[in-house]
């Protein structure tokens, strides 16, 4: 091996292509997660973060000597002396593995790393109906904002941990100079100690995560209809449903999915078809009998009686009220508060209504954020 003086190989290829795509994942993850429509991306890029984070809990178990938990300097009293030296600027020499700082570092990330991808898991099986806890959704109630703060602020701690981390490294970097950040790139550290050597078997372990972690990336962005994405609602077929529902009330705009709004809202709706929006709707348009039986299949399949996302959200901005259009509702209005006013108004949509215009399965009630169109 052609190495230089004083430095010693301490990250072999794996481990830092592992180190680098958890980096990579947390990042993309943490971005498309502000984006609703992202969700597929969002998710994809968790997987190769929860594949990741499976890895190195095995690897600190049977992995090579400096990645070992058991090497950890976990002691309080070697962290205030690795704290108190370094302040000093008395310690140049870094050790070959993890120093006190970022062995805490890195339990407490596996910790939180953890807590991230289990919570989304569930987030994700809960709330959207999708994956691997699909079926968990018929659990949904208005308490899982929990689970979904304990996914964001874990992220939020776990971010502010890598922060902390990128200037430790750049202390090392520019003040200690013990040229910290190369290390993880060439896996040499300016340092004493032994190199470091993993065994054909490991090193064949580490590349199959690698592996896996890229290929459920793909897996996942590839299909929304796999078992890692799939959703437990399929299309409605509104038509096969409620014919009258489906034609009569799909005549001037594609039929509202009836979950969007509660009851009492569709009551109020179906009271006063002499106005509806500045049509008048009579008898003669849709014959009594047709209306009582819409309004009928609409209170059965109310917001109240749905575990859709959008059916709970809905009803939890509600409170007292009940308007009677789904664009009057506070969830509605608070999830497209980013959409510029202009986009409404381009020939395509015309109107805020016209869901179909960017939700293309809307027709078949599913407001999927996969169906999501953002830019129409
Ligand atoms: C004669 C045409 C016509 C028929 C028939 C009709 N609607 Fe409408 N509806 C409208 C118009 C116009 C709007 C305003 C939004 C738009 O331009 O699409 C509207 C809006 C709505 C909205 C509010 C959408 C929002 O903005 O949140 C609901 C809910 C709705 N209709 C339900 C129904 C139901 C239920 C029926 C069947 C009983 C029905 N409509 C039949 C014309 C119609
Ligand atoms: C101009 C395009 C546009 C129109 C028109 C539109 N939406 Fe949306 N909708 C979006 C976008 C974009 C998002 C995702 C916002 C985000 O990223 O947070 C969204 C989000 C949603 C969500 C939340 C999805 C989720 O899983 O959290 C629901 C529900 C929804 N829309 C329903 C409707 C309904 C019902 C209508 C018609 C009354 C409608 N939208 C009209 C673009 C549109």
């Amino acid at each position: 091996m052609n190495k230089k003086e004083g430095h010693v190989f301490v990250w072999p290829i794996g481990t830092r292509i592992i180190h680098w795509l958890m980096a990579l994942s947390f990042t993309a993850a943490f971005i498309t997660s502000y984006y609703e429509y992202m969700l597929h991306d969002h998710v994809a890029f968790g997987f190769i973060f929860l594949t990741i984070i499976i890895y190195r809990i095995i690897w600190g178990l049977i992995g090579p000597e400096y990645a070992r938990f058991k090497t950890f300097k976990l002691k309080p009293s070697q962290l205030k002396f690795y704290f108190v030296e370094k302040i000093q600027n008395r310690w140049r020499k870094i050790p070959a593995g993890h120093n006190p700082a970022s062995s805490w570092f890195t339990v407490w990330a596996l910790g939180m790393g953890t807590v991230i991808v289990v919570s989304g898991l569930l987030l994700y099986g809960i709330q959207e109906g999708k994956g691997l806890f699909r079926d968990l959704n018929s659990d949904y109630s208005d308490y899982m904002f929990i689970l979904d703060m304990v996914h964001k602020y874990a992220s939020y701690i776990f971010a502010a941990w890598v922060v902390i981390h990128i200037v430790g490294v750049m202390i090392e970097q520019f003040w200690h100079k013990t040229n910290m950040v190369f290390a993880m790139v060439t896996g040499y550290k300016r340092t004493e100690g032994r190199d470091t050597k993993v065994k054909p078997l490991l090193s064949f372990f580490s590349y199959m995560m690698i592996v896996i972690a890229i290929g459920t990336y793909f897996f996942i962005v590839s299909s929304n209809y796999n078992f890692l994405t799939l959703q437990k609602y399929t299309n409605v077929d509104y038509e096969a449903k409620h014919a009258a529902f489906y034609n009569e009330c799909g005549d001037c705009h594609k039929v509202y999915p009836p979950y969007m709004l509660p009851k009492r809202s569709w009551q109020k709706i179906m009271a006063g078809l002499d106005n509806h929006r500045g049509e008048e709707i009579t008898e003669a348009n849709i014959t009594k009998s047709q209306q009582t039986s819409i309004l009928e299949f609409l209170i059965q399949n109310a917001a109240e009686t749905s575990k859709r996302e959008a059916a709970v959200k809905v009803m939890h901005s509600l409170g007292e009220i009940r308007p009677k259009a789904i664009t009057k509702t506070p969830y509605w209005r608070a999830t497209h508060k980013d959409i510029p006013k202009y986009v409404y108004k381009q020939k395509k949509i015309k109107d805020k209504s016209n869901c179909i215009a960017c939700h293309k399965d809307f027709e078949h009630g599913n407001l999927d954020d996969m169906n999501i169109i953002y830019r129409p």
